[in-house]
């Protein structure tokens, strides 16, 4: 399996933070915020990382993570996401770099406390399809939101006004090969994006999408408050053995 960080974006929610830092450099607690997915993606075993980056000073992603060495990598793939049209658009520039693997994808501003060590063992055994890793929040409406029928789910909704459940979908997806296919059928939203929601209910649509709920504490970073709760919780418990 291949792993794939997206730090694509222009970081609006943290401006004027992000004026001239891109978001996924900037501090969470002792570390810059990428190196807690990188690790996420190592620690569960994966060796061949891509980053897709976009936004301002992208060459300082090569500057502080060369070929990934304080990873215990060999070497580490970059690309650039010019503009922000959606998380789907910056994983289409994996085409390439997946060679048709099944892939790993996480988002830059995720940051969770333990691993993803036996969901992604899980996925290797699993024959096709997708896995989503699911997190009970006491504000789902910021999130992608599962709704199920008889333990299965039926749809996730794109921060919906009225939730079908208490889970956010964590930003770490499992993906085949198909997703490729997946991401040339979609339309943009009404936020201009290519939606991964769009994809996820494509391999909901065809019955192939396997879930779980995510072990200890996960935060985004991506806001004003989620920077102060990731830094926060990362003092007081530490993450990814970081
Ligand atoms: O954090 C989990 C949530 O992430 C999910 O529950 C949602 O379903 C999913 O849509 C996403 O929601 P956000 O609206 O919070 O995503 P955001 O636009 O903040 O982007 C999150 C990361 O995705 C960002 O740190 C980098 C990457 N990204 C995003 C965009 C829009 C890109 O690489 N390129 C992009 O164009």
């Amino acid at each position: 399996m291949r792993g794939v960080v997206l730090a694509g974006g222009l970081g609006t929610r943290l401006d004027p933070i992000t004026r001239i830092i891109n978001k996924h450099l900037l501090p969470v607690y002792d570390k810059p915020m990428i190196y807690y997915p990188i690790q996420t993606l190592v620690n569960a075993g994966i060796e061949d990382i891509l980053i897709v980056t976009g936004g301002r000073n992208a060459g300082d992603f090569l500057r502080l993570l060369g070929n990934g060495r304080e990873f215990g990598l060999k070497h580490l793939d970059y690309t650039y996401q010019e503009g922000e049209g959606g998380i789907a658009e910056a994983l289409d520039l994996a085409r390439h770099f997946s060679r048709g693997e099944k892939l790993c994808v996480m988002l830059g501003d995720n940051i969770i406390e333990r691993n993803v060590v036996a969901a992604v063992k899980a996925f290797r055994r699993q024959p096709r399809g997708a896995r989503i890793l699911l997190k009970d929040v006491p504000d789902p409406a910021r999130y992608g939101v599962p709704r199920f029928k008889e333990g299965r789910i039926v749809a996730i909704e794109e921060k919906p006004a009225v939730p079908g459940s208490d889970y956010a979908v964590t930003g770490i997806y499992m993906f085949d090969g198909t997703v490729f296919d997946k991401i040339a059928n979609l339309e943009r939203s009404d936020r201009g994006e290519l939606e991964i929601t769009d994809v996820n209910n494509q391999y909901i649509g065809e019955g192939s999408m396997t879930w779980e709920v995510l072990d200890g504490w996960w935060t985004d970073a991506g806001t004003v408050k989620g920077l102060l709760r990731a830094s926060k919780l990362v003092a007081s418990t530490g993450a990814n053995h970081l």
